[in-house]
């Protein structure tokens, strides 16, 4: 039975993605997830898979490089999927540093305690390990509204901590792939959306704030590009990568789906109206009135795009779910777990919100 190492699975995709391999492969894997539960991570994400014989959780901060070596003697590790993060960029602009420590420091953990499990004494590496970083297309910069697309090629050009503490962790794995011919692929991937995304990022904000009637807040002229992926692809590529793609390379993974951030928040302000039942009182205050423009992020990228070419002629790998039923899915699954959400908004929560909108 393979076993793989899940670091960062109580978070958004990180969930998903233990999800997805429990769907795909049953009982023919074993998942042993690693994570520090920061305000990001919930194990009520897993509740479903918890006693599972073959899921285990070990909470635990990838910065203990003691405790990370522990984990690769305890157990047989085949495979890790590094998710394991800081990842929100305007947390990042407020307090950089513990971006640098877990992005940075925590990947040069894993990288250690995974070489050291899995080096042969002649250098080589044991048979069928493999390391999959988990990285984002906001390591390549900003492109122009008006063309371009991110590739591997593309030199890479971070603005924010969150994205420059990223490209380092991508530096990192490449050093010990060209260094020490460590077995690892990088995957860089797009914006995802869909269940269990932790409120602060743009479209589950704009739903729970949507539907109690607060504010809806755009930064600046509300043009910004992102190209949106639904959750459940992205573990898809993931997999595939690990499974058909070429070891030491990297993928982009992308559905070409650009959108302006102004359009998602119509598109939400139109699903909730679809989707909920007449007589439910929230229906009332759902409108375009809601939008407020507010001060602009610094240093926001105007456009992400990735060109998803590389990973569909080598992988093999397609997104399987267009944008207008995603966001639907994602609507209907917001709706469906109130509770998730009113569990992920009380105490903390309160509080980063109002620090982070109400000078804005
Ligand atoms: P998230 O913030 O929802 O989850 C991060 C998880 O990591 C949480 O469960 C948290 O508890 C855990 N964690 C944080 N610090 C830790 C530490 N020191 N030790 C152990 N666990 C720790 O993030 P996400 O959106 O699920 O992103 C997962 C990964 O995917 C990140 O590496 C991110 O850079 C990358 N990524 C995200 C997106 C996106 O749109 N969200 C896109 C591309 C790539
Ligand atoms: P976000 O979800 O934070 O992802 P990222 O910055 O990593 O792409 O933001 C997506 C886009 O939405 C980005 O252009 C910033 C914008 N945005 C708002 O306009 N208002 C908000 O309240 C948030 C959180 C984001």
């Amino acid at each position: 039975m393979r076993t793989y190492l899940v670091t960062g699975g109580a978070g958004f995709i990180g969930s998903n993605y233990i999800h997805y391999m429990f769907d795909k492969y049953g009982d023919d894997i074993r998942i042993i997830n690693v994570d520090a539960l920061t305000y990001a991570g919930n194990l009520e994400n897993l509740k479903d898979i918890e006693d599972k014989p073959n899921y285990t959780f070990i909470k635990a901060d990838i910065c203990d490089g003691k405790k990370m070596m522990e984990i690769f003697k305890e157990y047989d590790i085949d495979r890790v999927v590094h998710f394991a993060a800081e990842s929100h960029v305007d947390r990042s602009i407020a307090d950089p540093d513990v971006f640098i420590k877990t992005n940075v420091l925590g990947t040069l953990n894993m990288l250690n305690a995974a070489k050291a499990a899995w080096e042969n004494e002649d250098g080589t590496f044991k048979e069928g390990k493999k390391f999959l970083h988990v990285s984002t297309d906001e390591v390549y910069g900003s492109l122009d509204e008006d063309g371009g697309y991110f590739y591997e090629t593309t030199p890479y050009d971070p603005h924010s901590p969150y994205s420059a503490s990223k490209a380092s962790s991508d530096f990192l794995v490449k050093s010990y792939m060209d260094t020490y011919g460590f077995p690892a692929n990088i995957t860089n991937c797009s914006n995802n959306y869909g269940p269990y995304q932790f409120p602060e990022k743009l479209i589950p904000l704009m739903i729970n704030n949507a539907l109690q009637g607060k504010k809806l807040p755009v930064y600046g002229d509300g043009k910004n590009v992102r190209d949106w992926l639904y959750v459940a692809d992205h573990a898809k590529g993931i997999d595939m990568v690990q499974e058909h793609g070429k070891l030491y390379e990297t993928y982009n993974i992308g559905g070409h789906n650009e959108k302006q951030n102004i359009e998602i928040i119509h598109t939400i302000l139109e699903c909730l109206r679809e989707e909920l039942p007449d007589d439910d009182p929230r229906k009332a205050h759902i409108n375009e009135d809601l939008i407020t423009y507010v001060t602009d992020r610094k240093g926001h990228d105007r456009r992400y795009a990735i060109a998803p070419d590389k990973i569909k002629a080598e992988v093999g790998w397609e997104p399987d779910t267009m944008f207008k039923d995603g966001i639907k899915k994602t609507i209907k699954w917001y709706f469906e777990n109130e509770d998730w959400m009113k569990n992920v908004t009380s105490g903390d929560y309160q509080a980063y919100y109002e620090n982070m909108y109400k000078d804005r």
